[in-house]
């Protein structure tokens, strides 16, 4: 088959009514981002392994009954993807408005990390600011662990788990882990101790990636008063 980008003999899909090929293993978020379709997203991080949590990244696929999780499913030949029906827009909205219903605060200091301001965008951008949703909160902050450089702000955590997995498969550390599930569920270090007392060595790697500033840069954050 030939496909659009000039390809042949590859599998290809159809995504939002254009043909793209791909390469085997490759996922539907990696062939849409790649032909520069952004997929809504809060858990994926292209350096990591997918993990499938946060659902933001759902797509329609002609012949599968409900959305499914674009960043979890192989793309396969023939497939014929829509990334944004209203139906999937609308469930989009519903997820990020049951976030922000968990989180006490939406708006942070972009100096806390590099990916600080990405639930804030998100939820400004579908209007996910209603109110609709009133429950418990998840995650405790730490915000008395005395390091000079990591704000440990929990009570912003969305439990996407980046900063658990970049520790781990990026540095190699297994610094930070989760405790307990649900509404109950708390990012900690082993034995629950402060950061100074873990594997943590402060590489920042876990501060970047946090898409609500959870994790911030103290010494940024810093500068930014003086
Ligand atoms: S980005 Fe796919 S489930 Fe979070």
């Amino acid at each position: 088959m030939q496909a659009a980008n000039g390809v042949e003999n590859r599998p290809t899909l159809l995504l939002d009514g254009e043909r793209h090929a791909f390469r085997d293993g490759e996922t539907i978020y990696e062939v849409a981002a790649r032909a520069g379709v952004t997929i809504p997203s809060l858990c994926y991080d292209p350096r990591l392994e997918a993990f499938g949590g946060c659902r933001l990244c759902v797509v329609q696929v002609e012949g599968v009954r409900g959305p499914v999780t674009s960043c979890t499913t192989a793309a396969t030949d023939g497939m014929v993807v829509e990334t944004a029906t209203p139906q999937i827009e609308a469930l989009r909205r519903t997820l990020l408005e049951m976030v922000a219903s968990e989180n006490r605060q939406i708006d942070v200091d972009p100096l806390r990390g590099y990916a600080s301001q990405e639930l804030t965008t998100l939820v400004d951008r579908y209007g996910a600011r209603t109110g609709r949703f009133v429950g418990a909160h998840s995650g405790q902050s730490k915000t008395d662990d005395a390091n000079p450089f990591i704000l440990r702000d929990y009570d912003l955590c969305i439990s996407c788990y980046r900063c658990v997995r970049v520790c781990a498969e990026q540095e190699g550390d297994y610094a930070i882990s989760v405790m307990n599930r649900g509404f109950h569920t708390q990012i900690t270090t082993e034995f629950d101790n402060p950061l100074k007392e873990s594997a943590c060595t402060f590489c920042g790697q876990c501060v970047q990636t946090c898409p609500t500033g959870a994790l911030g840069d103290k010494k940024a954050m810093r500068f930014a008063v003086e």
